[in-house]
C-alpha cells in the first residue's frame, strides 16, 4: 500500500475509534457487544500494524498528536514524557497482554498468565523468583565468557555467524544454563524457537489457534509441557519452590513463569538487541575501532574477564544503550486505567472506561525530539539516565533482566572482537515495517574465524 493510501486508511480508522468511544459509552465497555466491537477494532488495526507498525504510529502521531486511540480502543501515548510517567505508576493494574498483543487464547501459555499480566501477591512472588533465578553478571563474568567462547568456537567451525538464526539459539541455551543448569538438545532449541516465533498465534481465537492451526500449535505446546517438567529436575528447582511457597505459587506457576521469562523476555529481547549492536558496529568502522581499543586496554592479556573490566567498559556500555534507544526490542508497554475519564483527541471529547488499556510506545518515545537532540542520529554521548527501553528504572515493573542482558552483550562483544574476525558481512538492514523483532535478522558475518 502506498503511503498516501495508508495515511487515509490509518486516519479513517481513527475516526472510527472516536465513534467507538461514544458507542461504548452507550452499550457498555464490558458488555458482550462492547467486547465484540473492541475485538473487531483490535483485529482491524492489528492487521495494519503487522505490516506497517512504524508508519501507523507516525501517521497518528503527526496528524492526531502524542495521544490517540489504537487497536482495542486502547489509549496510546507516544512521547517520552508521557510514556515515562505511565511506566512509573505504582501499583499498576495489568491484564494478560504482551505489550500491544492481547493474549486472546491463554491456552498457548497452558493457561498461565504472563508475569507481565499478573497483579498483587502473584506478581510479587514471580518477581522474587526472577530475582533469585537471574545471576549477577558482574560476580562471575568468566562463567559467561567460557560459555560464549564455546559458542563462538562452534560458529568458527561453520565459518559464519548469522544474526537471526544463531543468536536466539545461543540465548535460549545460555539462559537455561544460567537459570536451571540444564543443557538443551539441538531439537529442544529448535522447538523453543518455534514457540517464540509462534507467539502471535496466542492472539487468535481459541478455535483458530488450537483448532484450525492445531498442526502448528500442537507440537509447540507439547514442547512447553515437556520443558516445564524438565525444569523440576534442575538442581536449582527446590530453591524456586521454597520462594514460591511464601507467595502461594504452585510448581506449575513457577515453571511456566520461568519458561516465559527465558523464552519471551530473555531470548527474544536480548538476541534482538545483541544483533542490533553487532549491526551498528559493522556499519561504523571508527566506532568499532574505538570499542576494540577499549577492550584491548581493559583486557589486554589472556587473564579471566573480571566484573571490574565490564564496569569500566563505558564506551561499549553506551553503544549498547544507544542501540537500545534506537532499536528497542520491546516496543510497547501496557497497563489498565484504574478510573474512567475523558480524553480530548482531534478536538473531540471522548469518554473512556475504567479498565481501558493504556499503551506506551517506547519506539516513538525514544525518538522524541523534545527529549533527544537529533533523535534519529546514533550518539554515544547522550544522557541515558531515563532511557525507557528496559521499562525505565527504579520502579516495580522495571525489567528484572536489565543488568544481565547488558553485561551479557558486553561479554559477547568482548569475545567477538578480541578473539575473532570475519572477512565480510552481508547487508545490515533493520526491517521497521513488519512487526517482527527490530534487529538486522539477515545479517551474516562470513569467513568467521578465530584470530591467530
Ligand atoms: C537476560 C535477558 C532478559 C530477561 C531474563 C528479562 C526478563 C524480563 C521479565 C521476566 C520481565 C517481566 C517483569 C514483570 O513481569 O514484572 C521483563 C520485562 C521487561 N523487559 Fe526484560 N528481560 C531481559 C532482557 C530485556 C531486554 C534486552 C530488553 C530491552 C532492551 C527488555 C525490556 C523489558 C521491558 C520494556 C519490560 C517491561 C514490559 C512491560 O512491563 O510490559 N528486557 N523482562
Amino acid at each position: 500500500m502506498d503511503i498516501t493510501t495508508l495515511t487515509q486508511k490509518v486516519l479513517k480508522d481513527h475516526d472510527r475509534q472516536i465513534q467507538l468511544s461514544q458507542r461504548l459509552a452507550k452499550v457498555g465497555y464490558n458488555s458482550t457487544i462492547g467486547k465484540l466491537l473492541r475485538l473487531k477494532s483490535y483485529y482491524k488495526e492489528g492487521f495494519t500494524i503487522l505490516k506497517a507498525w512504524r508508519d501507523f504510529l507516525y501517521i497518528r502521531k503527526e496528524h492526531i498528536g502524542d495521544t490517540f486511540f489504537a487497536v482495542d480502543h486502547a489509549i496510546m501515548h507516544a512521547d517520552h514524557a508521557q510514556v515515562k510517567k505511565l511506566m512509573q505508576v505504582e501499583p499498576q493494574v495489568r491484564s494478560n497482554d504482551l505489550g500491544i498483543i492481547r493474549i486472546i487464547d491463554p491456552g498457548y501459555m497452558l493457561n498461565h498468565p504472563l508475569s507481565l499480566g499478573m497483579n498483587g501477591q502473584e506478581h510479587t512472588g514471580m518477581r522474587a523468583i526472577f530475582k533469585q533465578a537471574l545471576p549477577n553478571p558482574l560476580e562471575q563474568p568468566d562463567d559467561l565468557g567460557r560459555y560464549i567462547d564455546r559458542f563462538l568456537g562452534d560458529a568458527t567451525k561453520q565459518g559464519k555467524l548469522h544474526i537471526g538464526d544463531d543468536l536466539p539459539r545461543f540465548m535460549v541455551k545460555i539462559l537455561h544454563h544460567l537459570v536451571f543448569e540444564i543443557s538443551l538438545t539441538e531439537e529442544e532449541v529448535t522447538a523453543s524457537r518455534a514457540y517464540i516465533k509462534g507467539l502471535p498465534l496466542a492472539s487468535l481465537p481459541n478455535f483458530v489457534s488450537r483448532g484450525l492451526l492445531a498442526f502448528k500449535t500442537g507440537p509447540i505446546l507439547k514442547h512447553r509441557k515437556q520443558l516445564a517438567q524438565r525444569y523440576q529436575t534442575s538442581p536449582k528447582w527446590a530453591t524456586y519452590v521454597d520462594i514460591g511457597k511464601q507467595y502461594e505459587l504452585t510448581p506449575e506457576q513457577i515453571a511456566n513463569g520461568l519458561f516465559d521469562m527465558i523464552h519471551i523476555a530473555g531470548t527474544a529481547g536480548t538476541s534482538a538487541l545483541m544483533g542490533s549492536v553487532i549491526g551498528v558496529l559493522c556499519l561504523n568502522d571508527s566506532l568499532q575501532a574505538d570499542v576494540r581499543q577499549e577492550i584491548e586496554n581493559l583486557w589486554p592479556g589472556t587473564d579471566a574477564l573480571t566484573g571490574s573490566c565490564l564496569q569500566q567498559a563505558t564506551l561499549l556500555n553506551n553503544v549498547i544503550l544507544e542501540t537500545a534507544r534506537l532499536y528497542p526490542p520491546v516496543r510497547f508497554v501496557s497497563q489498565l486505567a484504574t478510573e474512567a475519564g475523558e480524553l480530548e483527541v482531534s478536538g473531540q471529547k471522548c469518554p473512556f472506561h475504567k479498565g481501558t488499556r493504556l499503551l506506551g510506545s517506547i519506539f516513538t518515545a525514544n525518538r522524541d525530539a523534545n527529549r533527544y537532540q537529533n533523535p534519529d542520529k546514533f550518539s554515544v554521548t547522550r544522557d541515558f539516565s531515563d532511557l525507557l527501553s528496559w521499562n525505565g528504572d527504579a520502579h516495580e515493573r522495571v525489567c528484572p533482566g536489565k543488568s544481565l542482558s547488558i553485561e551479557l552483550i558486553k561479554v559477547f562483544c568482548m569475545y567477538l572482537l578480541k578473539q575473532h574476525q570475519w572477512q565480510q558481512f552481508t547487508e545490515v538492514k533493520w526491517d521497521l515495517e513488519k512487526v517482527t523483532a527490530v534487529t538486522p535478522n539477515e545479517l551474516e558475518l562470513q569467513g568467521f574465524i578465530a584470530k591467530a
